[in-house]
């Protein structure tokens, strides 16, 4: 049967090969695509309990991702949440199920501001007693997965828009020291981790991204192992960048050495959708993916969930939805289109100099 005598509607009747998002991923010369998946969290949801098999079929079985991240249970909150108690049960049924099942695991995120134990913001220490603190954490909880994790997000969410420190219990007492202490611990505890700075709105160029920039010079010059910077790419269908900006914010980390990942990617829009918003974040999402896939130094991307009943979104922006892939009813949106066409277009010929070198297809 040749594809040509095909009418449209039978092509468009014809289930979709399996695997093709990580496929095309690593034909594009990228390490992994991947989805975050929770625990705890949005997943208990109520009124979800009947999606669970399929959920897990698409996020486990599919071959559509091959990396994941835990949303959730690897944070200060879940995994310290009194001074000396650690517990790893949220963070362990994600982590075990990539373990098992092969896929790149990367951990998230061990010093944060935010979804932080109240007990570490309820004390105002000394300088030595709050590295005490970082010290033991990092050593716990990282020493737990030791050897399990790709990457580790070492210091999330560092900075002000413009650049400077955010105000946290952390910089507050430790001034930009607490990011080198931590960098240094994470490094003894797990030598073989990829140790990376996480933040968000680090896509296009600005004031922000030289603040990160400045972050990774800071702990090169002081001879301290930093990996990577990851761009959480929490976008917005309707005002998201261009292509050419994506690829100039991922270059200046990729020229000071570094790897970068797309660690967070969701692109929301405002409700209700209609066909011109999926349109715009098909288009936002291919431009953040084609840049990735283009150039060289951008490892891979994590989509923050795959499923939009599940995503942190509508939570957080009123009035706003839909950012993943797949839609409530399991359906996809055009927007997985856009990132397979940006996939497959990045493994096509092409030589401008900051591309990747264009592996064979296979
Ligand atoms: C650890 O966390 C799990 C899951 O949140 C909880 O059920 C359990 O009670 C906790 N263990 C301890 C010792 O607090
Ligand atoms: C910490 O110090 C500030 C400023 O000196 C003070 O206002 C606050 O009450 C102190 N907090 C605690 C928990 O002691
Ligand atoms: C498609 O590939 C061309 C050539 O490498 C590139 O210029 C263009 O930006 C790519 N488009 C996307 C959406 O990735
Ligand atoms: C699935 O949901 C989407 C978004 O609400 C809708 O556009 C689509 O028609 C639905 N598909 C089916 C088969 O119900």
């Amino acid at each position: 049967m040749r594809v040509a005598t095909l009418s449209t509607a039978l092509l468009a009747a014809l289930p979709l090969a399996s695997a093709e998002l990580d496929k095309w991923a690593k034909k594009a010369g990228l390490k992994y695509f991947g989805a975050a998946t929770d625990s705890p969290g949005q997943r208990e949801r109520a009124g979800y309990e009947a999606v669970y098999p399929q959920y897990d079929e698409i996020m486990w079985e599919s071959g559509e991702f091959h990396q994941t991240t835990p949303t959730n249970g690897m944070k200060w909150l879940f995994t310290e949440p009194q001074r000396g108690v650690y517990n790893f049960t949220e963070g362990e049924i994600v982590a075990s199920r990539a373990n098992a099942e092969r896929y790149v695991l990367r951990c998230h995120a061990l010093v944060w501001h935010s979804q932080l134990a109240p007990w570490v913001t309820a004390t105002n220490w000394t300088k030595d007693e709050l590295k005490t603190i970082i010290h033991d954490h990092i050593t716990n909880v990282m020493g737990h997965w030791k050897g399990r994790c790709y990457a580790w997000d070492v210091v999330n969410e560092a900075l002000n828009e413009d650049g400077t420190y955010r105000s946290s219990v952390f910089y507050d007492t430790l001034g930009e020291d607490f990011i080198k202490y931590a960098f240094q611990v994470a490094h003894e505890t797990d030598p073989n981790a990829k140790l990376y700075y996480n933040d968000y709105n680090l896509e296009y160029p600005g004031a922000k991204v030289s603040g990160a920039a400045r972050i990774v010079s800071m702990l090169q010059n002081a001879g301290i192992h930093i990996d990577g910077v990851g761009l959480q790419s929490h976008l917005t269908a309707e005002g998201h960048p261009t292509i050419d900006q994506h690829i100039d914010a991922i270059s200046t980390f990729t020229r000071l050495g570094v790897e970068v990942a797309l660690t967070e990617l969701d692109v929301r829009l405002t409700l209700p959708a209609t066909p011109a918003l999926l349109a715009k974040q098909s288009q936002g999402y291919k431009n953040i993916v084609g840049a990735c896939a283009q150039v060289k130094g951008c490892i891979g991307v994590t989509i923050w969930d795959f499923y939009d009943p599940f995503s942190w979104v509508p939570a957080t922006f009123a009035g706003q939805g839909l950012p993943l892939l797949w839609y409530a009813n399991f359906t996809k949106h055009p927007a997985y289109y856009g990132v397979l066409a940006a996939l497959k277009n990045a493994t096509g010929a092409c030589s401008k100099t900051h591309k990747r070198s264009i592996p064979l297809l296979d």
